[in-house]
């Protein structure tokens, strides 16, 4: 197994990261938001994909759509933030399209020879659902959604989560000093549990012989039970007896705590090599009490408060340039080790010591 890490140039590498726009996020899918920001016909909002752009839209035939939220005139963003509109009008000249993406008007088109608003819409990308759960891809040609979840709908309903039963709570938003991988690889192993995150190592049984690694495709996932006595800041007791905690390629992040039914979701995004923007929408059952609800997401905010001193030392380390590459555990560290050979299989090779010398993304 390949034990010798991603070489740390990837990680700060203006090139990587337009190859990795290419190559990884313009051709996955992606989490962008939930279907209650969308429930009504002429409702919408934004996020993106790695760094595209996106607008999710319900047009007034109550079908979602997705579009690049670039406008074809000069390239300003088409909708701000997410609300229901008729029409999507450009802020910079006011051209106007509908919630189906075509450009219904552009003011003075009619006096330009030639110019024919039929002609023009937004660039349409893939939009599904899993549950409540919206996801984009820019790549049409891309396979369906459920080929990249696969099992993970089954997991999830096996931890005993009804997804169709959640409501959205809030969605916390965040910003990284570190290159959007780090923050992935930080996620795919709990290595670091027993010695970072002291809350979470007595609740949850980080130990090796009961915390279980699984990769399986574009699925990465951790199970972790829950300590007899396990406790913390909130009560773990309920329906989800142990931790399942999911990646999927690229950048998604999935939690479910053990206790009463609970989930969070939300992807990792690159901002530039060195930074990275994350949010999680918080999902609980639509009769759950408030104040667990509060003491839940202290817990989990506490924990991601210790993550994040963590990725953003490990940035500056990596980008120092004064090491190659780094030393993975293949056993400890196998999620990250299937997400560096995603990576470097994306980026147009299977094996990184290879990429390590040499390799250009132009
Ligand atoms: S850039 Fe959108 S109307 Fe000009
Ligand atoms: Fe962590």
């Amino acid at each position: 197994m390949e034990t010798r890490s991603l070489p740390w140039s990837w990680y700060v590498d203006e090139s990587v990261l337009r190859a990795e726009q290419g190559r990884i996020f313009r051709r996955s899918w992606q989490y962008v938001g939930h279907t209650g920001q969308v429930e009504e016909p002429g409702s919408y909002f934004t996020g993106r994909a790695g760094l595209v752009p996106i607008v999710v839209t319900r047009d007034r035939g109550d079908e979602l759509r997705a579009f690049v939220n670039v406008c074809r005139h000069r390239g300003f963003e088409v909708a701000r933030g997410e609300g229901r509109r008729a029409a999507l009008q450009c802020g910079y000249h006011a051209w106007t399209y509908g919630l189906d993406g075509r450009l219904r008007a552009a003011p003075r088109g009619d006096r330009e020879p030639g110019f024919d608003p039929a002609e023009i819409s937004l660039v349409r990308v893939q939009v599904e659902t899993w549950g409540p759960f919206v996801f984009v891809n820019p790549d049409l040609e891309s396979p369906p959604l459920e080929e990249t979840l696969a099992e993970l709908p089954e997991l999830v309903a096996s931890a005993g989560i009804d997804v169709d039963a959640l409501r959205v709570h809030h969605r916390s938003e965040s910003e990284l000093d570190a290159n959007w991988k780090i923050v992935c690889e930080n996620f795919l192993e709990c290595y670091h549990c027993a010695v970072a995150h002291p809350s979470f190592s007595a609740m949850v049984d980080v130990t090796p012989d009961a915390y279980r690694l699984e990769a399986s495709g574009a699925v990465s996932t951790q199970l972790g039970p829950l300590r007899e006595n396990g406790t913390n800041g909130y009560d773990p007791t309920g329906e989800v007896e142990r931790g399942q905690f999911h990646f999927v390629w690229p950048n998604l992040a999935i939690n479910m705590l053990p206790g009463r039914p609970n989930l969070s979701i939300g992807p990792i995004n690159p901002v530039t090599p060195s930074r990275s923007a994350r949010f999680l929408d918080y999902l609980f059952a639509a009769d759950a009490d408030e104040s667990w609800i509060e003491e839940l997401v202290a817990f989990d905010s506490q924990v991601g408060a210790e993550d994040r001193a963590l990725v953003e030392v490990v940035h500056r380390g990596v980008s120092s340039g004064a090491i190659e590459h780094g030393r993975l555990m293949a056993e400890a560290e196998q999620l990250i080790v299937h997400f560096q050979r995603q990576v470097a299989e994306a980026l147009g090779g299977s094996n990184p010591t290879v990429q390590a010398s040499g390799a250009t993304f132009a």
